[in-house]
């Protein structure tokens, strides 16, 4: 068997694994390998391949997503991963454990102490209160009281639900138990996290709101995910980087940019076709250079004469270290003109509009809502490294060039409305 070339950061490791439900395993992989379609091996055979030749690595602190169609083998792959089902073919390394032929034992081990899984109906234990829920795979693993109570409690506070330690789980709200299910998955000690479509059963308004709160915690606490999903917005936001699943066979790995901009296959590609790119791409895709900005030691006259060649109304400023001070309006560079300012310090500044290049457009495109200026894109020290203007955000978010610009009204309008 082909083996895969390692790289040394992948926590876990899946080489050619396959798996079949039914009597004539040999036969139906053959005839899926040979070209034939899962329906077709199904009905011939009475044997489904649940999953053909997968493989792919997940790196330590990554948030990796499967996702595909109902049926495509995304709950049956992640079983594989902690062992619950056992490939047919192939092998599953955890660092350089191989889970695909461990015993029992050892195992359970792993999943009491590596894996976590987290599922759609979290499975909390009516009777007991939050925080007891909480740390119930704590107790079974020995933790003393006062450690995992704390534990416990820090997990809490990283979902919003402080007050509520001492409640029954039958006196919380659907989405209120949702978080408990995530907080639980949290407080454990396990460092790897298997999350089958934790948030599906959830109001699109909550499921937002979790996925919000998903990334938040991951920003603080890096635990290695991986997160199965049938919706494709929620991958692609959740995600670092995503397979994608067609009936068993993972079609293609990538990142969301990767994913959208190239599809590998037809099905990729419809698959994506209606996806909104504002909540997926980032400021960076829409930046440009800055062609004019005005340094604060420069003379106003200078400035002014600049901005009337270009017709600007207005212009960036940043000192001598790039850093970004603000905008000053044409109005303003002039009376600097006509009161012999020798340069733009003591100006007073308008708050410019700036962003960092790694929020979502969802975030960038309200800020040219009744503005015709550009945004200006800084990094963590505030140095201006580029700009968004109009018909660069639009041609982002459609990722075509040669947009009108009564798309780009209406959808600004659009924008208004919503808020
Ligand atoms: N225990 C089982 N016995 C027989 N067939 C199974 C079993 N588990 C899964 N399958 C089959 O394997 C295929 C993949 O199922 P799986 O549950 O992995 O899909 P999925 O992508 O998780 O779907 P969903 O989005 O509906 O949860 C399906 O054809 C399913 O019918
Ligand atoms: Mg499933």
């Amino acid at each position: 068997m082909m083996r895969m070339s390692k790289s040394k950061d992948a926590l876990i490791r899946v080489e050619n694994v396959s798996k079949t439900f039914g009597k004539e395993t040999d036969k139906a992989l053959e005839l899926r390998r040979s070209g034939k379609g899962k329906d077709e091996v199904e009905s011939e055979t009475k044997t489904t391949v649940a999953i053909l030749d997968a493989s792919f690595e997940v790196k330590q602190g990554e948030t990796f997503v499967l996702i595909g169609l109902s049926g495509s083998g995304k709950s049956t792959l992640l079983r594989c991963l902690n062992g619950l089902i056992p490939p047919t073919e192939g092998m599953v390394y955890l660092e350089n454990d191989d889970i695909a032929h461990m015993g029992k034992k050892q195992l359970q081990q792993i999943r009491r102490n590596k894996m976590g899984m987290v599922f759609q109906n979290v499975g909390l234990l009516p009777n007991r209160t939050v925080l007891e829920n909480i740390t119930f795979g704590l107790e079974i693993n020995g933790v003393p009281a006062h450690l995992r109570n704390k534990k416990g409690r820090d997990a809490l506070e990283l979902v919003g639900l402080n007050g509520q330690a001492y409640k029954r789980i039958h006196e919380l709200s659907g989405g209120m138990q949702q978080r408990v299910g995530l907080a639980r998955a949290l407080a454990s000690n396990q460092e790897i996290l298997l999350m089958d479509e934790p948030f599906s059963a959830l109001d699109p308004l909550i499921r937002r709101e979790m996925q919000k709160l998903f990334l938040d915690i991951q920003d603080e606490i890096h635990k290695t995910v991986i997160f199965v999903t049938h919706d494709l917005d929620e991958a692609l936001t959740l995600g670092q980087r995503a397979a994608v699943m067609k009936d068993g066979e993972i079609v293609q790995i990538g990142t969301a940019e990767d994913i959208l901009s190239h599809p590998a296959t037809e099905y990729v590609k419809r698959l994506v076709q209606d996806v909104d790119y504002s909540k997926i791409r980032q400021a960076k895709s829409a930046m440009s250079t800055v062609d004019l900005f005005a340094l604060e030691h420069e003379s106003p006259q200078v400035v002014l004469r600049r901005m009337k060649a270009k017709k600007l109304s207005s212009i960036l400023v940043v000192n001598d270290s790039q850093m970004l001070i603000g905008a000053v309006p044409l109005e303003r560079v002039a009376e600097f003109v006509e009161f012999h300012k020798p340069n733009l310090t003591g100006i007073k500044l308008e708050n410019s509009m700036c962003v960092h290049p790694d929020v979502a457009l969802r975030e960038v495109i309200p800020l040219f809502v009744n503005r015709h200026l550009p945004v200006a894109v800084v990094n963590e020290q505030n140095r201006l490294i580029g700009q968004i203007d109009k018909d660069s955000l639009i041609a982002s978010l459609t990722e075509q060039i040669d947009v009108d610009s009564e798309t780009v009204n209406e959808m600004l309008q659009k924008e208004v409305l919503q808020k």
